[in-house]
């Protein structure tokens, strides 16, 4: 609830009168530090920056979708906050840590999970094999521990009886669901309280409307039961919508437009008015690219 701000400077006021109206002074909440800070980051291959000097910041719980045409560099920023690239210019923090190097390099990696377009899954692994992949890979807990692990998050996603299968006796929309259930194994050695997260790249693209309801219900549902933070990078309206609290739209190097759900449905934003319509006629034009 919103304080009045006369109030606020009455408070103030108080606080600042004397040592003995200190005591009063409320704990001031601590800022929680944020899970993504972009701060200028440039990433350029060619002549033209796909990223243009943009900056971006999320806290820990948010969902947010990357919207944006063909090409406008929405994987790109899913790459970087992977580890998978290194921005040309700029500064990426994550957890409130400086990214310096690709994520393969780095020693204590922060706890970041990308779900693929594709579902990417081992063919030569069964499905508890490849759910449990990391976890068998750490050694720390017993084979029994990991296939009761799997099997839950197994549940988690609505899959049963498919542990001892192979990824190509699935269908995708399994696979998918499986490459979910990846993204939810733990490390029980994670800190209490600590967050990952979760990047989505076209998760429900070439689904039919039900699998993708499904897969979007899942991806609130992953966010949560992994107490984290999600990016969804999208196409589809239903995805974007039902899968994310707030919107960013990516356009011309820069993040032309930033709001909740709600906003995005209403407001009269050129870009986002496009995007929403299909419109061919607007700001976004492919001879841009
Ligand atoms: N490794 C690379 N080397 C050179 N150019 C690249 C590389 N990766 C991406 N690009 C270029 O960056 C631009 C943005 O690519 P990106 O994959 O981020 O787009 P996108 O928004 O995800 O598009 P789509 O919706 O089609 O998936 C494209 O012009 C692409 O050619
Ligand atoms: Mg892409």
């Amino acid at each position: 609830m919103a304080i009045p701000s006369f109030q606020t400077r009455q408070d103030e006021r108080v606080i600042r009168s004397g040592p003995v109206q200190s005591r009063l002074e409320p704990t001031p909440p601590a800022t929680p530090t944020p899970v993504v800070e972009m701060c200028g980051l440039t990433m350029q291959w060619g002549s033209k920056p796909v990223l243009d000097n943009v900056s971006l910041s999320m806290q820990p719980g948010e969902r947010i979708a990357v919207v944006g045409p063909s090409g406008a560099g929405k994987s790109t920023v899913l790459r970087l906050l992977a580890g998978l690239q290194l921005p040309t210019a700029g500064e990426l923090r994550l957890f409130g840590e400086t990214q310096e190097y690709l994520r393969l390099d780095q020693r204590r990696p922060p706890d970041v999970r990308l779900v693929f377009q594709n579902p990417a899954l081992l063919a030569s692994l069964t499905v508890e094999e490849n759910v449990g992949f990391l976890l068998m890979r750490l050694g720390r807990m017993n084979p029994l521990q990991i296939r009761e692990r799997v099997q839950q998050c197994l549940e988690a996603v609505g899959l049963n009886d498919v542990a001892d299968k192979y990824p190509g006796q699935l269908s995708g929309g399994m696979q998918k669901r499986v490459s979910f259930a990846r993204a939810l194994i733990d490390d029980p050695d994670r800190d209490e309280g600590s967050m990952p997260l979760l990047l989505y790249d076209e998760p429900t693209a070439g689904l039919d409307p039900v699998a993708s309801t499904r897969i979007e219900d899942l991806i609130v549902k992953t966010t949560t039961v992994a107490r984290g933070c999600s990016v969804v990078v999208s196409h589809v309206h239903s995805t974007i919508e039902r899968s994310a609290e707030r919107i960013v739209m990516l356009y011309g190097g820069r993040f032309q437009w930033d709001g909740t759900v709600e906003e995005y449905r209403v407001t009269d934003n050129p870009y986002v008015v496009q995007f929403r319509t299909g419109n061919l006629r607007g700001p976004m034009q492919p001879s841009d690219h």
